[in-house]
């Protein structure tokens, strides 16, 4: 089996909860995009982790983890969080594999993300500063450094140098301290692996792609320019590994209600108290910047925009239970764009200007209560999609099948 676990929003919609809950069934959680702006929080009970870039197998199973070559890696951020599961009892140094081929996150980078974010003023992204654009747009101009050129030092010095002195020319960015670099390298070594030897043994196994993101904030289907720096659909998964690869299932994961960090369109967003409600129950502030999440309604019209591009097969629905005790709850179920009724958007810049109808549920004590029923059956028939799981709270063993 090949599956894919991913964000139908605009991330944190509970992925990595999800995937650890799904990964005791497969051999190998793989992760296909992004880096470390990704914030996975996976509460297990007696602890909790945040993945940034291990991915999220249930670390209690003998799962293991592979990081494909579409991943930008901050040599530092794995290191540490390896680190801090050793210090919690739990040696994954076995179980977890690197591609050769993944280009490293430098320090430059994320001078770079800071730079262009201050420059850009009023027109900011709102980035995670974890330099992931600036990781990626190095792999494309053919400068970035991979895993692989580590291997042999005084080749990876000249790299680094002429990275050096280019971030200097082109951005008036200093940094010479290349010593971190090979100390880290020295730490993540054991892990790597050529994505040709490792093949085979992907093949033959039982993989669930975990998604990072969420598919309005891919580089192409999102809603650019306020998205990340790489293909975080399910699209990303053929790419991220760098060979084809038949997938059985896509799982899009949603909340019951939509949130989003840092900056763009967010047609069902809610202000002032209203927001600060949800945001307190939610438990909304970001994994990786600590940053309050923009709350509002569930907008139908983007969510059915996310299952089309990424044609997902099935969905499993978080946090409900957040919504649980409200008197009302509302989804957004239209668009009105220049006085025309919208479904679904056709493109994602329409975002900016739409005015939304609203309908209204009685809210629900709990998730038995027979309103919260209601509110599921609305969701599935609107979208023609079965939510196959329901989370029910942050811990791995908060989920019912249904
Ligand atoms: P991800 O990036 O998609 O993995 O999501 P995050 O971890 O950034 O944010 C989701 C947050 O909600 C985390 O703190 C999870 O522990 C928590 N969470 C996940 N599922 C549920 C749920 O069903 N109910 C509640 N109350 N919290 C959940
Ligand atoms: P997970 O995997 C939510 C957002 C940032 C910003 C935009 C670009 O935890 O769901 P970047 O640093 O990637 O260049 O920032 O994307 N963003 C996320 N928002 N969850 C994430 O990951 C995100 N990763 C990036 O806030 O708006
Ligand atoms: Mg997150």
């Amino acid at each position: 089996m090949k599956v894919v676990c991913y964000g139908l929003q605009w991330g944190d919609e509970g992925k990595g909860k999800v995937t650890t809950y799904l990964s005791k069934d497969y051999d190998y959680v793989v992760r296909y995009g992004g880096g470390s702006n990704a914030g996975h929080t996976v509460e297990y009970g007696e602890f909790k982790l945040v993945h940034h870039l291990v991915p999220s197998f249930d670390i209690r199973t003998n799962t293991k983890g592979y990081i494909a070559n579409g991943v930008v890696v901050d040599m530092n951020v794995i290191n540490e969080e390896i680190e801090e599961l050793k210090r919690i009892g739990f040696d994954v140094s076995e179980r977890i594999k690197i591609s050769n081929l993944a280009h490293v996150v430098l320090p430059v980078h994320k001078m770079l993300d800071e730079k262009l974010e201050s420059i850009k003023g009023n027109k900011a992204v709102g980035t995670t500063k974890r330099g992931i654009g600036p990781a990626y747009a190095d792999k494309v101009h053919r400068i970035g450094l991979r895993l692989i050129d580590l291997e042999n030092k005084e080749l990876a010095i000249e790299k680094l140098q002429f990275l050096s002195e280019l971030y200097k020319k082109l951005y008036s960015i200093e940094w010479h301290d290349f010593d971190s670099i090979f100390e880290e390298y020295e730490k993540i070594k054991k892990y790597i692996v050529s994505p040709i030897d490792i093949k085979s043994e992907l093949s033959k196994s039982n993989l669930l792609f975990e998604g990072t993101q969420g598919v309005l904030l891919d580089i192409d289907m999102g809603s650019y320019p306020y998205v990340t720096g790489t293909y975080c659909n399910v699209t990303g998964t053929e790419p991220g590994l760098g060979y084809p690869i038949k997938l059985d299932k896509r799982i899009g994961v949603f909340k019951a209600y939509l949130t989003r960090v840092g900056e763009g369109p967010f047609p069902t967003e809610l202000f002032g108290e209203e927001a600060e409600e949800l945001r307190k129950a939610g438990k909304e502030y970001g994994a990786t910047t600590g940053r309050p999440r923009r709350c509002g309604w569930l907008d139908l019209p983007i969510l059915k925009y996310a299952i089309e591009i990424s044609e997902c097969d099935e969905m499993i629905m978080t946090k409900a239970d957040v919504l649980s005790g409200m008197q009302k709850v509302k989804i957004g179920v239209r668009y009105k764009i220049n006085g025309k009724t919208v479904e679904m958007p056709n493109e994602i810049s329409v975002l900016e200007d739409v005015e939304v109808e609203y309908i209204e549920f009685n809210g629900w004590k709990n998730l038995e209560d027979n309103n919260f029923q209601k509110f599921v059956e609305f969701i599935e028939s609107e979208t023609g999609r079965k939510i196959t799981y329901l989370s029910t709270g942050a811990k791995v063993s908060d989920i019912i099948k249904k």
